[in-house]
């Protein structure tokens, strides 16, 4: 299962995504072609319409908190991933997931105690690294020998992790960022909203293998969907274990440093916290909040009409995604219960989601259970704007949509069930090579 991700073997792939657009101009005779990133422009990064000038004050401080980097001063690791939420949520704008071009690639030249992992390519995608020894995330970088912007130096001499030998016995499994617009609504989407279309179609659904079950918080018991696995239960929660996680900033949600050697704590602890004294609320709240209020704020991604494909293309397509099954777990539209958020409450959401775990099989498992959550189950991935996205699939194996599809259909194995999906991937294969190309014109329209 990990041969898929050595880095030699994804080349292939990552050739064949830079081809997209010159492969979709050929003959379709070999099959549905992804045309690739959808032209035009973002669609995304915005607020919500209808926030008050109140919301829209603390999307704009989030925002800038958000996009800005982070410095030893401010508490920067001793390890982390990146130093700046914004630079892996920037495809196609803030908010969003990894970009085209590697911004990993850079920080060895940054940070000199590091050297690049094997598994962090220039033109492959932003990638968290785990060890499937102990589920966790293990930070790619350590901040030893650094002298930043502000003058700061460091007299940290902690070592990088050994990602080389970590490889070699088969301990890492990989995710890439999420993209976050339209958060606030899927936050807000009832349990019960969520129960309800679990249980819809069943007779559809077991005749086609696919059961789906929630992720749950263990102590209140509600539903828990952010995140690959669907592990947690907030916007507020993922902020604070991120910027612990990713940066290495330990804050108000996650008071310790994921690694206390005394000579790396430049900052004191936490790191980051409320400004009882600030002149604004905005201003007052502490990161991960501000954080919090950029993404539940966020505008969901606008679809296109016409493109790619035209409009006739893109609405058969929509027919053919209901009908083969896809929309059985891509549940295209959601409802939020009644917030005290105007622009939040009571709202459809074009997730493209049931926001429940399915068994994907041998193929895509991890080998990392989180909550409920084991190694083979995944949080169906929302599609909607899917158009502007540049790598798939919860390690970014592939840039290319009709391998994103045929990677749902996986066997059983010693530890895992077949994929829920199966069934549904072999009516894929049933459709002609147009309709095939329908479905991908609707997934690279939303
Ligand atoms: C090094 C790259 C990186 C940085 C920096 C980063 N993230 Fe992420 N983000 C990820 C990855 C990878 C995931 C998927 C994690 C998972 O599911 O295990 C993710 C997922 C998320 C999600 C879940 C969204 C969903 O619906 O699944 C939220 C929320 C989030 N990040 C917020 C933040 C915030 C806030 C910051 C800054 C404090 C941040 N991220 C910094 C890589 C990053
Ligand atoms: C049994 C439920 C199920 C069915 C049926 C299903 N999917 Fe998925 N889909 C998932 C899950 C779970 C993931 C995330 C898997 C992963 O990342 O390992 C996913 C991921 C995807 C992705 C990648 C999204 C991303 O964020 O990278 C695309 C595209 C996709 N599905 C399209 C389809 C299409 C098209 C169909 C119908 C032909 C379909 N799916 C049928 C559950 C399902």
């Amino acid at each position: 299962m990990l041969q898929k991700l050595k880095p030699k073997m994804l080349l292939p792939l990552a050739l064949l995504a830079l081809n997209a657009n010159v492969a979709s101009a050929q003959s379709t005779t070999r099959g549905p072609v992804d045309p690739g990133v959808r032209a035009g422009s973002a669609g995304a990064g915005g607020a919500l319409a209808n926030l008050s000038s109140g919301e829209l004050a603390f999307f704009n401080s989030g925002l800038a908190d958000f996009t800005s980097q982070e410095f030893l001063a401010d508490g920067l690791g001793p390890r982390f991933n990146l130093d700046s939420c914004g630079v892996c949520h920037s495809q196609p704008a803030f908010g969003g997931t990894s970009p085209a071009k590697n911004p990993l690639v850079d920080v060895p030249g940054r940070f000199p105690a590091n050297v690049l992992p094997s598994f962090i390519t220039a033109q492959g995608p932003i990638r968290e690294a785990r060890f499937r020894s102990d589920n966790a995330v293990h930070s790619l970088f350590v901040i030893s020998g650094r002298i930043d912007d502000t003058g700061n130096a460091t007299a940290c001499t902690i070592v990088q992790e050994d990602f080389a030998t970590q490889l070699q016995n088969n301990n890492l499994s990989f995710r890439i960022p999420t993209p976050l617009f339209g958060a606030g609504l899927i936050e807000e989407i009832t349990d019960k909203a969520l129960a309800d279309n679990l249980a819809a179609n069943a007779t559809q659904k077991s005749s086609l293998g696919i059961v789906g079950r929630f992720n749950r918080n263990d102590n209140d018991g509600t539903v828990t969907r952010f995140g690959w696995k669907a592990q947690n239960k907030s916007l507020l929660i993922f902020s604070g274990e991120a910027y612990n996680v990713e940066m290495g900033i330990s804050n108000e949600g996650f008071s310790q440093e994921r690694d206390e050697t005394p000579s790396c704590q430049l900052a004191k602890l936490p790191n980051d916290t409320t400004t009882v004294d600030a002149l604004t609320p905005a201003d007052a709240i502490s990161g991960i909040e501000k954080f919090t209020f950029f993404m539940r704020f966020l505008a969901p991604p606008a679809p296109s009409q016409i493109a790619p494909g035209g409009q006739a293309s893109i609405s058969n397509g929509r027919k053919i995604f209901s009908d083969v099954g896809c929309a059985l777990c891509h549940t295209p539209t959601l409802k939020t219960g009644n917030t005290s958020v105007v622009a939040l409450a009571n709202q459809g959401v074009n997730l493209y989601s049931d926001l429940a775990l399915h068994h994907m099989g041998s193929g895509l498992a991890d080998g990392i259970s989180q909550g409920l959550a084991k190694g083979d189950e995944f949080r169906t991935a929302p599609l909607w704007g899917l158009g502007k996205r540049v790598f798939f699939l919860h390690d970014g194996r592939t840039s290319n949509l009709v391998e994103a599809i045929k990677a749902h259909r996986s066997l059983a194995s010693a530890t895992t069930v077949g994929s829920e999906a199966s069934s549904v991937i072999n009516n894929y294969d049933g459709l002609t090579t147009t309709s095939k190309q329908d479905l991908i014109n609707f997934l690279r329209s939303l």
